[in-house]
Parts: structure tokens; sequence; C-alpha cells
């Protein structure tokens, strides 16, 4: 039978800010399965902010997409035909199956797929708080700012996949935690939903003097660890009300992700008082997943750890989507239903 694969590759390079002419839909048919292979079609397509930085040419940590590939993305799915013994139609497996309807590999390398179990936790999970954005919310609160129980604990960008799973893991510590995020909707939901302690939006504090003193009213004790998601002013006004010993873990800088200048104000402060900072990237430390998803997928599983998703419908509104994500215009996890 003939499968028709219908995929967004990238088409062109964007100069500052992505449009979505950067991208292009492909429809490509499917070969026969050969021996090793299996096919699955992904369910659930996963958008994350480190896509922006492989649009671009040039260095980074990471290989820059290629043009006129398939856009890289994790995905969840279903096997639907297997020509390998380790899989059978209808395994449920995670996998970084790229912005299309179908993913068609030799399966036989490890890590290429990974069947996950769906009785506790949904499918989509595994590509947020029991996936990728999870652990990385695990990984820098857990090993970098490794928060005492009292300790005071910030993070940015925390209505999001990952914020939104490391202000509850610091509370499930015995932290105080107090997020900041875009709009009163998404700090309501943080407190509210989520359990932090208190959450200030950004976007009602036009300077760092505003932004700092929010802060000091919502961190009397002062700021023990602070997660960092997003960079500049938010950064600035986090630094002043950073306690001595404090420790900082660089997760990510999305407000300069388009090539935005990002300037630290008072780098000083990293001096006087003696803080910590570290940057990190998630999939350079295997080592340590298999213990951050066991403790994130019972979480899940008993109802401690909540996450909320924003679905787009079907892979020719991943763009726009993805593009919304860059703006905040997600709520929690950006997917892609594509099924
Ligand atoms: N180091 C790693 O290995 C690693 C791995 C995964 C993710 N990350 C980083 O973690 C961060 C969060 O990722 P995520 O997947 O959980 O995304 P997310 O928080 O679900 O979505 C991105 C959010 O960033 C905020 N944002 C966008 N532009 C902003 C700006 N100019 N100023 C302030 N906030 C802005 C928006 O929230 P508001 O509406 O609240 O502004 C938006 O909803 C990103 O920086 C990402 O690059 C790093």
């Amino acid at each position: 039978m003939t499968v028709i694969n219908r995929a967004i590759v990238l088409d062109n390079r964007p100069e500052g800010e992505p449009s979505t002419s950067n991208f292009k839909l492909v429809e490509r048919l499917l070969p026969e399965l050969a021996d090793g292979e299996v096919r699955v079609r992904n369910h659930f397509l996963s958008l994350d902010p480190y896509m922006r930085g492989r649009m671009n040419e040039g260095k980074s940590y990471a290989q820059p997409q290629p043009l006129g590939e398939v856009m890289i993305g994790g995905t969840v799915g279903e096997v639907v035909s297997s020509k390998n013994s380790h899989f059978s139609v209808g395994d449920k497996v995670v996998g970084m199956g790229g912005w299309q309807e179908y993913l068609q590999v030799p399966a036989g390398a490890r890590g290429v797929l990974q069947k996950v179990d769906t009785t506790h936790i949904p499918l989509a999970a595994y590509l947020g708080a029991v996936g990728m954005p999870g652990v990385t919310g695990w990984y820098g609160l857990t090993q970098i700012i490794a928060p005492k129980a009292g300790e005071t604990v910030v993070v940015s960008a925390a209505s999001g996949a990952v914020g939104g799973a490391v202000g509850q893991l610091a509370k499930a510590r015995g932290c105080r935690a107090v997020g900041i995020a875009g709009g009163a909707d998404k700090c309501a939901y943080v407190v509210n939903e989520l359990g932090f302690d208190a959450c200030i939006d950004y976007k009602a504090h036009g300077d760092v003097k505003s932004l700092g003193k929010a802060l000091k009213e919502a961190c009397p004790a002062g700021i023990d660890g602070y997660f960092e998601n997003v960079g500049g002013m938010i950064l600035d006004a986090v630094m002043l009300r950073m306690n001595a010993f404090g420790r900082i873990a660089f997760c990510g800088m999305i407000s300069g992700y388009n090539g935005e200048p990002i300037p630290m104000s008072a780098p000083q402060l990293i001096l006087v008082s003696r803080l910590k900072l570290e940057g990190f990237i998630v999939s350079e430390h295997m080592e340590v997943w298999p213990q951050a998803l066991k403790e994130l997928g019972t979480m899940v599983a008993t109802g401690k750890l909540k996450y909320r998703e924003t679905v787009a419908d079907g892979i020719a509104a991943a763009p726009e989507a993805f593009l919304g994500l860059l703006k905040g215009r997600n709520f929690g996890k950006q997917l892609v239903k594509l099924t």
C-alpha cells in the first residue's frame, strides 16, 4: 500500500525573526519497509525553543538544521508496521521523528526509538513533563541549583514545559517557589494550578527597578537559586536579589534567540554575592535521565506533577505554532497533533 508522508522542511534560513516562509510543506512517498526497519505513525510532535537555534547557520552546541530536510523534533507515536524483532505493531514509542506524519527508520541502534508505557502516563506527556523538558527542569534544579529545604527558588518562563516542572520539583523539596511569567492568566495558573508560592507578571514591569521591587515582595528572604530561561531585564532584576552563594542554572535565554543583544548589566554581582553560574545542555547528561524520568513519571502518574498543553492541529499548523511558542502564545507545552 502506498503511504504519503506529509512533512515540514526548512526551506531557507531566517534573518532575525523567523516567519512561516522559512518552512515548506512537502509530500513524499514512503519507501517499502526494509529489514530491520520500523514505521511509526507519529501522534504528537513537540515544538521546542531550541529549534530556533538550529535554523541558523553557524557555530552552536549542535549542528544547524540542513536546508531541504525534515525539521528536527521529538515525537511520540505508534508502530504501524515492523520488520524489526524488537518492535511490534501497536507499540507506543518516543523518538526524534521530526516534523512529519510518519517516521520510518532502522530501529536497531540504541536510543532511536524507545517504547513507552501509557498505562498511567498519557502518550503526549513523554514529550513534556516526562520527557526532555521535564528532565531539563530536573537537571538544572537538582544538579546545579541543588536547593535545600527552606530556600527560595525563582524560575522564569514559569508556566512553560520546563519552568512548570522546576517550581513543582522545588516545592517537593520543601523550597519556596516563585515564578516569573508573561501575563496575569499565566501567573494565576502557576500559583493556583501548579502550586507555586508566588508568580510575577514581568509584562507589568517596565524596568529592572520595578521588577526588582516585585521580586523583593515575592522573595522576602532573598533568592538562593534561579533557573534562567529568558535573559535580559529578568536576569538583571533577579541578580540584584540573589543571596550570597546563590546558584543560577543557565538553561535558556529565549529573549535573545533572534539575535537580540542581551547584556548583563551588573556582572560584578557574581563576585560580590559569590554566585555560581552554570550553563547546561540536557542531552549531554544522558546518565541522569533514568533517575530524572523515574521521579517525573511517578509524580505525573500520581497527579503530583501538573502540566498544561497547547495543541496545534495537523502538520501544516506546525510552523505557525512554533512561531507562537517563541512569542509566548503557547500556554504550557506546545505540541502538534498529527493524527
Ligand atoms: N539547556 C537545555 O538543555 C534546554 C532544554 C530544553 C529547553 N531549554 C530552554 O528552556 C526554556 C523554556 O523552554 P520550554 O520548552 O519550557 O518553553 P516554554 O516555556 O513552554 O515556552 C517558551 C516561553 O518563553 C517565554 N518567552 C518567549 N519570549 C520571551 C521574552 N522575550 N521574554 C520573556 N519570556 C519570553 C514565553 O513565556 P511568557 O509568556 O511567560 O513570556 C514562552 O511561552 C527555553 O529558554 C529553552 O530554550 C533548554
